[in-house]
């Protein structure tokens, strides 16, 4: 960071739009060429983000360069206000830098517009946030059955149903999300983001609003889903123990990559 500002809300950026799901699955990780080499199924080329404010300009991310191959799991870590949460937005194309470029499965993001990057994550990519970020006014079925109803899957009950189970949430099925826990919820998030079974998954201080024991279940469940879907993961945390069970951490520091 070179220069901090006051009020973050005078910055004129782009807010990243909430994750998508919508049209066709699209680019498949047999697709990758280009920036990203043999089983890599993200890259980032000198990614950058700065904006323009009342006290000049602000580098939130200095370039950066980084890959994740097809299978991996990987820890973004650092202190608060490092930049972890702005580049995993770049990373997914949720946000748009002001240098270089991702290659996210194949597809360089600078090429793609908005619904184009829309359709990307819709069938490939999953998330999973802090605040669980579940429609309220939907079941838990329903929230689940939604990035398969809108890449037009069939069977969207059965296959989120099956899911719902592998959670360990079946009997849940028809909650909303206000009539769950903290770790129910998150849990429901788990397996909205992984019932169309992404290639690449990313989470962003995903036990961040859980206590400790609930944290550690959703850990173990995150890591057990990815074992029998096979994603990448790409998670952002200041949580040890779930650094710990990743296979590899990048460690960040005023908005640049210091080692990793
Ligand atoms: N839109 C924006 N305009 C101006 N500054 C911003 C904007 N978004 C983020 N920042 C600043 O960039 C820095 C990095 O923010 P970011 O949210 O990426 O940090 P973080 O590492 O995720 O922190 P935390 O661990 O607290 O979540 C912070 O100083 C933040 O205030
Ligand atoms: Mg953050």
């Amino acid at each position: 960071m070179t220069t901090r500002a006051d009020s973050p809300d005078a910055f004129e950026v782009t807010d990243g739009e909430p994750p998508s799901v919508q049209g066709d699955a699209a680019a498949a990780v047999g697709q990758i060429g280009g920036l990203a080499g043999d089983g890599v199924v993200l890259a980032a080329s000198d990614v950058g983000k700065r904006v323009h404010g009342p006290e000049g300009e602000l580098v939130i991310l200095s370039e950066l360069n980084m890959q994740v191959n097809g299978g991996e799991a990987l820890a973004i870590v650092g202190p608060s206000g490092s930049g972890k949460s702005t580049l995993l937005g770049l990373l997914a194309g949720l946000d748009t830098p002001t240098s270089g470029d991702v290659e996210l499965l194949g597809q360089s993001l600078s090429t793609l517009d908005e619904d184009e990057r829309a359709r990307l994550r819709a069938g490939d990519v999953g998330f999973v946030f802090q605040n669980f970020q579940l429609l309220p006014g939907l079941s838990a079925l329903e929230n689940v059955m939604l990035p398969l109803e809108l890449v037009g899957a069939a069977d969207a009950d059965g296959q989120a149903r099956q899911m719902l189970a592998e959670v360990g949430l079946d009997h849940r099925a028809g909650h909303q999300p206000l009539q769950l826990s903290g770790g129910e919820q998150q849990r429901v998030a788990l397996a909205r983001a992984f019932v169309s079974r992404p290639a690449i998954l990313f989470a962003d201080e995903p036990t961040g609003n859980l206590d400790g024991e609930t944290g550690k279940r959703v850990i173990d469940l995150m890591f057990s889903l990815r074992e029998s879907r096979g994603a990448a993961l790409v998670l952002v945390t200041h949580d040890e123990r779930l650094a710990a069970r990743c296979d590899r951490r990048l460690l960040m520091s005023d908005g640049r990559l210091v080692a990793g």
